[in-house]
């Protein structure tokens, strides 16, 4: 018998369609996601209350499924009809009338409440993605584990369907009395061992990269710290120039980040928290600035009834965030001051986070791109008054510009000691 022939047969089909509802689950999830994203993160997050509330734990609040299909499509109709939930959480909401959104079907707005169920699980709030730029959360690597898994669920389902299969198969070429083939022991089979292989190398992979990651780059990591700071309200709403607290990333290698002196400059004025707006954390619970300056009270050792330090300050023991590997040398001033880098463009929108997170991967790669595509501003820069013949050059009209990998910005040792 034609053995490759029934191993095609046999084969293709599970492969095809363990492949399939890979896919389609995946990009099921992928949908909740771009319509949440696109539709509702303006207003909603998933953990926390924007202008509407936090959409986590939502299909509990709804006891009846298609008010809530109802209400996403316009929420003005179910509030007429009186859903209690309805009326409830529009006059929490000081009657803000939602958008309506009549285009969503039942399965879109399915798409979007699985994606809340389980894309957003841990910190993917689509508005603040939004508004860093797009830097992806970690609501991501939670999904990708998660297809991860059915795969090889799934993978797992169609190995013992095929060995039922060819099992059956023998029997019931047995019966009819065909001289089948020799049957090949299970790991001489070469569509097992592909299969196997494959699956190995996938796993594989992927484990390697996440360990790979785990190795001191930490992209989107955000630590709790002592006191609940905020560089919206401080750099965003007050304004406050980032090199009033981070000035050494204007002269030296470190941003540093300020002492407790710097805060009680103007703390020992402000002492509580009251013209700016509400400020929540990551689970969706206000935050009281009143009591975290309090906070800022005990380490400075400050007493604000009778204005006076008591002498038994200590340190704010401010959990670092960005952190390169020891044999890598990056200095602040460098980029700030010679190259003009914004802070943004390494650190993302600081002044718009309350929390800070780790918004670039600092990965050897981010650092060399960024040194082969920038041009650095030649001309009137005190810094590169010794490239005597670019600038020669330039007059001359042979170079019309200058990036940091010419300045020699990919050179192993510039990075390494
Ligand atoms: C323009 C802002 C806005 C947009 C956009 C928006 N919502 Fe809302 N949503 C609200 C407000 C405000 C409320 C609170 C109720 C009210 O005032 O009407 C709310 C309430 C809800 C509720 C009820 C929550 C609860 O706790 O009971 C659900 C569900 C909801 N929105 C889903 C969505 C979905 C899904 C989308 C995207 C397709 C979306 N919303 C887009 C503003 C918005
Ligand atoms: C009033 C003081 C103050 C101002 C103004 C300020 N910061 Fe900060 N910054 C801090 C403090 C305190 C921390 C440490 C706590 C934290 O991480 O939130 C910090 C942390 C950071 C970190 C993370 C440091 C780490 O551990 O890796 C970055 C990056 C940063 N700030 C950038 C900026 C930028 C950019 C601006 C201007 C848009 C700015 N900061 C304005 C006080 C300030
Ligand atoms: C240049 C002045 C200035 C400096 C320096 C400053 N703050 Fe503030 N801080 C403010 C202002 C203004 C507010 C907002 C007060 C309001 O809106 O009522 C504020 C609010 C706060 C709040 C309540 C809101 C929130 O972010 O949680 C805390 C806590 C706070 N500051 C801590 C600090 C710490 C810690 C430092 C030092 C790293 C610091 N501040 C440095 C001006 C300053
Ligand atoms: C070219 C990219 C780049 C730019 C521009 C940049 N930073 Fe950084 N920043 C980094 C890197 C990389 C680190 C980690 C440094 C380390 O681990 O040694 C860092 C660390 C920090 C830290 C942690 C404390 C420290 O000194 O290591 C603070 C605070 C900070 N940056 C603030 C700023 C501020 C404020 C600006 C703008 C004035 C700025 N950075 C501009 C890349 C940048
Ligand atoms: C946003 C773009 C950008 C990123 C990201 C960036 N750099 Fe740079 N880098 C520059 C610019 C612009 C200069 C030119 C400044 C100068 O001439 O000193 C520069 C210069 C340097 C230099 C001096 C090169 C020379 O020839 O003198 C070193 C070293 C350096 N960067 C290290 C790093 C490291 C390490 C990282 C990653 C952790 C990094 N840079 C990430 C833009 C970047
Ligand atoms: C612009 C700065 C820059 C230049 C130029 C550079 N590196 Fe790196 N390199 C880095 C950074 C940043 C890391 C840390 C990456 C991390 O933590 O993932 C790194 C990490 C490494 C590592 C450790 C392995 C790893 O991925 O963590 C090796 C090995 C290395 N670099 C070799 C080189 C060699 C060889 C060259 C010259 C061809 C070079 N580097 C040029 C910035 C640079």
């Amino acid at each position: 018998m034609n053995q490759k022939r029934t191993v095609f047969q046999k084969y293709i089909p599970a492969l095809v369609l363990l492949v399939t509802l890979c896919l389609s689950f995946s990009l099921q999830a992928q949908d909740g996601k771009a319509l949440f994203n696109n539709k509702c993160a303006s207003c909603h997050a998933i953990d926390k209350k924007l202008v509407g509330p936090a959409l986590k734990g939502v299909e509990d609040r709804w006891d009846d499924k298609a008010m809530l299909y109802d209400w996403v499509r316009n929420s003005a109709a179910v509030i007429k009809k009186g859903y209690p939930r309805a009326v409830a959480v529009y006059n929490e909401y000081n009657k803000v009338q939602m958008t309506a959104f009549p285009e969503l079907k039942d399965a879109d707005i399915d798409a979007i409440l699985g994606y809340i169920n389980t894309g957003g699980a841990k910190k993917d709030e689509g508005a603040s993605t939004a508004a860093a730029g797009g830097a992806d959360k970690a609501g991501d690597d939670d999904a990708n584990l998660l297809y991860g898994i059915l795969t090889l669920i799934l993978a797992v389902i169609a190995l013992i369907l095929l060995q039922v299969n060819s099992n059956l198969r023998k029997m019931s070429d047995e019966t009819e009395g065909t001289a089948s083939a020799e049957p090949i022991p299970f790991y001489r089979n070469k569509a097992y061992i592909a299969i196997f292989a494959i699956l190995l190398f996938l796993g594989g992979g992927y484990l390697t990269f996440q360990g790979a990651q785990g190795l001191g780059r930490s992209k989107n990591y955000q630590p709790e710290q002592p006191i609940y700071y905020s560089h919206t309200v401080h750099a965003g709403v007050n304004q406050i120039s980032c090199l009033y607290c981070h000035g050494g990333a204007q002269e030296s290698k470190h941003a540093n980040i300020p002492s407790v002196n710097v805060c009680m400059n103007c703390h020992m004025g402000i002492n509580e928290y009251a013209k700016g707006p509400k400020i929540y954390r990551e689970d969706g619970t206000e935050v009281d600035g009143t009591a975290e300056i309090q906070k800022l009270y005990k380490f400075a050792g400050w007493n604000p009834d009778t204005k006076q330090y008591s002498g038994e300050g200590k340190p704010i023991e401010w959990i670092r965030i960005h952190n390169l590997p020891d044999h890598v040398y990056f200095n602040h001033a460098q980029h700030v001051n010679a190259g003009k880098q914004q802070c943004q463009t390494c650190h993302g929108e600081i002044q718009k986070m309350d929390e800070v997170y780790q918004f670039s991967d600092l990965s050897m790669g981010w650092c060399v791109n960024c040194h082969r595509e920038t041009k650095v501003q030649f001309t009137d820069n005190k810094f590169y008054s010794i490239y005597e013949k670019f600038h020669e050059d330039m007059k001359n009209n042979k170079l019309d510009s200058v990036t940091v990998e010419k300045i020699g910005g990919t050179e192993c040792q510039k990075c390494h000691y």
